[in-house]
C-alpha cells in the first residue's frame, strides 16, 4: 500500500540544520520544520534572536549554535557541534544595493564570503564530519536574481547564480547516497533585508510586478518542507522558483 500523503510530507524523526534561523525566512523554516515534527539545529550570529525563534517553535530537543559563517573557525565548530542531519537549509545570506559601476572590491568580497563561500564550505565540512545522513535533503536559498537580471544587486545575483552550479554538481556527486540537492528562489518577500515595509518605493515597485502578490516567509517555508520531506525524494539538481509569477 502506498504511503499516505500526510506521512510523506511529515518531518517526524528527521533532524534539520537551518542557517539564518535568527531572522525571517530561516526563522519561519525552523518553526515550520518543528511543527512538522523535526528536531532542528538553529544557527545564526545573534543568540538572543535564535532564542526568540526557539520560543516560537513546537517544543523539542532543538539545538542552538551561534556562528558567524564567514569565519572558518565558526563553520568548523558548527559542523563539530551538529548531530547527524537529514536536512540542511542554507538560509543565511546578505544583500547589498550597489550598481556595478560603483562597486568596491571589499563589497564584492563580502557578498562572496557570506553568499557563496560560507554555504559551500559549511556543506563540505558537514560531509567531512560525516554529519549528513543517506537520503538527506540539502536546500540553498537562492533568489529570482539568480535567474534574471536585476538592477543594483550584481554581486548578490552573481553569487546566487553561482550556487546553481554547486547545486547541479553536488546533486550528481551525492546521488549515489540518495542525497538530493535543490534551491529555492523566492522573489521579494518583505523582511528586514528590504528595510522599512511601510512607504517603501522598492516594495511598491515589486508589488506591481507580481501577479499573485508578494510572498510571505510561510510561503517559502512550505516550499522548504516539501523539499525536506520524503515527498520530494526524486527532485534533485533543480530550483523551485517561488515568485508569484514575477519572472514570467
Ligand atoms: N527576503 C527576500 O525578499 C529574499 C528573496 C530572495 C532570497 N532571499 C534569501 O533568503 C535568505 C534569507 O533572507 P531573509 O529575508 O530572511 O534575510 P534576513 O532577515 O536579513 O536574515 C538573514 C539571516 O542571515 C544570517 N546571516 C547573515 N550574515 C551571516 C553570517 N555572516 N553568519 C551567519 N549568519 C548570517 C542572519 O543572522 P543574524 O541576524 O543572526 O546575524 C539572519 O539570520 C537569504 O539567503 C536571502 O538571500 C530573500
Amino acid at each position: 500500500m502506498s504511503t499516505p500523503a500526510h506521512k510523506l510530507f511529515s518531518l517526524e524523526g528527521k533532524t534539520i540544520l537551518v542557517t539564518g534561523a535568527s531572522s525571517e525566512l530561516g526563522q519561519q523554516i525552523a518553526i515550520s520544520c518543528s511543527q512538522r515534527g523535526a528536531r532542528v539545529v538553529l544557527t545564526g550570529r545573534d543568540m538572543a534572536r535564535l532564542e526568540q525563534t526557539r520560543e516560537r517553535m513546537h517544543a523539542g530537543d532543538h539545538l542552538l549554535v551561534p556562528a558567524d559563517l564567514t569565519s572558518a573557525a565558526d563553520r568548523d565548530a558548527l559542523a563539530q557541534a551538529s548531530p547527524a542531519i537529514d536536512g540542511l537549509v542554507h538560509c543565511a545570506g546578505q544583500q547589498m544595493l550597489c550598481p556595478i559601476h560603483q562597486l568596491s572590491e571589499g563589497l564584492v568580497t563580502e557578498m562572496y564570503n557570506v553568499n557563496f563561500l560560507a554555504p559551500v564550505m559549511l556543506t563540505q565540512l558537514l560531509f567531512a564530519a560525516k554529519r549528513i545522513a543517506q537520503q538527506a535533503s540539502i536546500i540553498f536559498l537562492l533568489s529570482t536574481s539568480a535567474h534574471i537580471g536585476t538592477r543594483g544587486v550584481g554581486p548578490y545575483s552573481a553569487m546566487k547564480s553561482a550556487m546553481l552550479g554547486i547545486i547541479r554538481c553536488l546533486a550528481i556527486e551525492q546521488g549515489k547516497r540518495k542525497i538530493h540537492v535543490n534551491g529555492i528562489s523566492p522573489s521579494a518577500v518583505p523582511t528586514p533585508m528590504w528595510g522599512n515595509p511601510d512607504d517603501n518605493v522598492m516594495l511598491d515597485a515589486q508589488r506591481a510586478r507580481h501577479p499573485l502578490g508578494l510572498g510571505t516567509p510561510e510561503d517559502v517555508a512550505n516550499g522548504a518542507i516539501y523539499l525536506l520531506s520524503d515527498a520530494s525524494r526524486l527532485v534533485t539538481g533543480t530550483t523551485l522558483v517561488m515568485d508569484g509569477g514575477a519572472v514570467i
